[in-house]
């Protein structure tokens, strides 16, 4: 079961290479052409506006609050029937110190407003207010997959994973290409660990 493209791939393994490939070109972009510095930090729409950005050659979803609901793993993420109420919570969520910010951070990975790619644009969205608000961003080089993986699967019950390993990680060099390019890697796609329609499974 492929999602369906604007590429016409009907492999999903290709359309797993093919939107890597791309989105990290977008996501360099984004980075390069300064329009990451030109969005307000914590915003939904910014969120939107990245999403766009990454993946309008690929997908007809881009930058658009999905009409599905959808899960990983065990976790159910928002229901859409809830989900633009919950986006306009977590806009006036405040995000003036660390903690805050990742507690914004774990509501919109729980919000999950995307049919797919929420991982990266939220990454990015991440390090926008880290960078806008505290000066500084994540070193993701320095975050182990698995490890991320596992806080962030947890979040949702409790956020102390997710904030002790992302702090161990933090940096003031804002303006490092790599530093930045490596929070969207999207190896963090494990195979078989797909999000899968809730109605599917009905
Ligand atoms: N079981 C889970 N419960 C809560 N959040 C999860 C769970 N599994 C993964 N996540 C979060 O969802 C993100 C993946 O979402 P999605 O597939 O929409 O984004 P992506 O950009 O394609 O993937 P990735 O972040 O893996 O590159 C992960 O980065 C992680 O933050
Ligand atoms: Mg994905």
């Amino acid at each position: 079961m492929v999602l369906d493209n604007k590429l016409g791939i009907t492999e999903s393994a290709e359309l797993a290479r093919t939107e890597e490939k791309i989105s990290k070109i977008k996501a360099l972009e984004l980075f390069e052409k300064g329009i990451l510095d030109s969005l307000k930090a914590g915003t939904f729409n910014s969120l939107s506006k990245i999403h766009k950005y990454l993946f309008e050659d690929i997908y007809e979803f881009a930058g658009k609050i999905r009409n599905v609901n959808i899960a990983k793993g065990n976790f159910r993420f928002a229901p859409v029937m809830y989900l633009k109420q919950s986006l306009e919570y977590i806009d006036k969520m405040p995000q003036s110190t660390y903690e805050e910010i990742i507690e914004k951070y774990v509501e919109m990975n729980i919000a999950h407003p995307f049919r797919e790619g929420n991982g990266r644009s939220a990454r990015i969205w991440l390090d926008l207010i880290l960078k806008k608000e505290l000066g500084k961003v994540v070193n993701w080089c320095m975050v182990d997959k698995e490890d991320y993986l596992l806080a962030m699967e947890r979040s949702p019950v409790k956020n102390i994973e997710i904030r002790e390993l992302l702090k161990e990680a933090l940096t003031s060099n804002i303006n490092d290409r790599e530093v930045y390019m490596k929070g969207i890697d999207a190896s963090y796609n494990y195979e078989g660990y797909f999000t899968y329609k809730i109605s599917e499974l009905k």
